[in-house]
């Protein structure tokens, strides 16, 4: 399929390249796609602007820091109507000591509500870089929850993120954007606060037990 990245910054550029491999068409949506930084990426996609990468797409994948992501998504000048748009980001605070949003909020429901129309999916964002290039770590996947009030755009994430070699899991609604935010503060926090690093990652034990696939 043809899937647009929009953002080529860690998230951006490590989902592109995983999805690539797995044999989808990528398109990065750029603020300056001639800007030599991202010469590289041309090896295995297109680069546009983020209107035009929105509008070639049939698959929408925002990556970009959240203080911006309503400026991408205007970007996107309606292009995202009637599509999957996959939000990866967090609503985290300028200086990352907390989240703008949660719990009767969400910036997964935020971006819902600025991209009118589009088919929002929760997903890709309650683990580090490191865990989204190879998500197998000590002979476990990492698990991956998705949550968006459309099932069937649910259901194309879950085996989206099951081919990047993930656990997968269909939470529920967008509104559950609003724990898996702070859950993904939690890997941040274990990560820089703690002294983890990022080479760490959350799987599921006994999960028939906890949740039906
Ligand atoms: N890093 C992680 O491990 C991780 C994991 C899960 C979720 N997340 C979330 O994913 C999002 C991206 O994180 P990241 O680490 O990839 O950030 P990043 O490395 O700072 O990259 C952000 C990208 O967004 C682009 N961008 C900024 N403003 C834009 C706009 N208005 N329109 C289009 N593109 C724009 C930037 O490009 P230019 O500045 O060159 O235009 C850059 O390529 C964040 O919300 C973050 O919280 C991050």
């Amino acid at each position: 399929m043809k899937i647009a990245l929009i953002g080529a910054g860690n998230v951006g550029r490590v989902l592109g390249k995983g999805l690539s491999h797995i044999d989808h068409e990528i398109i990065y949506g750029l603020r300056n796609p001639d800007d030599s930084k991202y010469d590289e990426l041309k090896d295995y996609a297109e680069l546009k602007s983020v209107a035009d990468a929105a509008k070639g797409a049939e698959i929408i994948i925002l990556a970009t820091p959240w203080s911006q992501t309503k400026n991408a998504i205007d970007a996107m000048a309606e292009n995202y109507r009637g599509k999957i748009l996959i939000d990866c980001t967090n609503p985290l605070k300028d200086d990352l000591s907390g989240l703008t949003h949660g719990f009767d909020a969400s910036g997964g429901e935020e971006v819902a509500k600025w991209a009118k129309g589009a088919r929002v999916v929760k997903a890709f964002n309650t683990t580090g870089t490191s865990n989204m290039a190879n998500p197998e770590f000590n002979s476990r996947k990492s698990m991956m929850l998705i949550a968006s009030n459309d099932k069937e755009a649910r259901l194309f994430v879950k085996s989206l993120s099951d081919d990047l070699g993930f656990d997968s899991y269909e939470f529920g609604n967008l509104s559950l954007a609003r724990y898996m935010e702070p859950f993904a503060y939690v890997w941040i926090s274990l990560a820089f606060q703690h002294g983890l690093g990022t080479e760490f990652t959350f799987t599921i034990n006994n999960k028939k037990e906890l949740i039906s696939k």
